[in-house]
């Protein structure tokens, strides 16, 4: 008799034991589903066709993101005006300057590198939108750039700063590399005494393309230290 309702207890037990198991991986799994989604890190290296339209003004950007060779570029055509070419190596070197007979050329310490694959580690998520045609994951990061993510292709569609610039990828071919002549800055931007030259108006077009992108990095970079 005795033995019997031994038995019984420990089998009651041993359910129990599993029952508390399968509590904590049922519980454990939830968890992890209920997560909110993360950016996609950038892969090492893309190229992306931007169009970008900041209150009227249309410019397409040329990027070629290249993290193992440390250095990002964005050439950028302005409508029906001056194409720019943005350049920046991860020492904080940063060349804007035209190919063009006008031979402008503009040298900016930064004073930090390119953008790293994770730049997007801990942005506040804000959920699903439909963005240029896209259902999208957004994210919100320093209060300087919202990010738009393809629900499905986890490809970036679209992101806007806060100074109400917006960007539109219209292509993201992962892995392409532009080939290394064409990051050579041209002589002009080493010689000295000319760079002051026209860089006001350099300076106002700057302002208004690649220089948001430095101010997210410049924001990131207050916030962890
Ligand atoms: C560009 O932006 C302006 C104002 O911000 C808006 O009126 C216009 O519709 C936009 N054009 C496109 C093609 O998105
Ligand atoms: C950073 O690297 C670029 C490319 O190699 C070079 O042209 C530039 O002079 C470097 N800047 C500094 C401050 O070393």
């Amino acid at each position: 008799m005795a033995a019997s309702f031994g038995s019984a207890t420990n089998l009651t037990s041993i359910s129990i034991f599993f029952l508390a198991i399968l509590i904590l991986f049922l519980t454990n799994f939830s968890f992890s589903q209920s997560t909110y989604p993360t950016p996609t890190p950038w892969p090492p290296q893309f190229h992306s066709i931007m169009i970008y339209n900041t209150s009227g003004t249309n410019q397409i950007f040329d990027l070629w993101y290249d993290y193992p060779n440390g250095r990002n570029f964005n050439i950028i055509q302005n409508q029906l005006g001056e194409l720019l070419y943005d350049l920046e190596w991860n020492n904080g070197t940063k060349f804007v300057y035209t190919l063009d007979a006008n031979k402008k050329c503009k040298t900016v310490k930064v004073g930090f590198g390119i953008l790293t694959p994770d730049w997007l580690h801990g942005a506040n998520y804000l959920g699903q939108r439909r963005m240029d045609g896209f259902l999208c994951n957004v994210w919100e990061k320093v209060d300087f750039i919202w990010y738009y993510e393809d629900v499905v292709t986890k490809r970036p569609v679209h992101w806007a700063f806060y100074t109400g610039m917006e960007g539109h990828l219209m292509t993201f071919e992962v892995g392409a590399v532009l080939e290394d002549a064409k990051w050579q800055a041209p002589v002009y931007c080493f010689e000295s005494g000319e760079q002051a030259d026209d860089s006001s108006q350099l300076n106002s077009v700057v302002d208004n393309s690649g220089s948001s992108m430095d101010l997210v990095k410049r924001k990131m970079l207050i916030q962890e230290f």
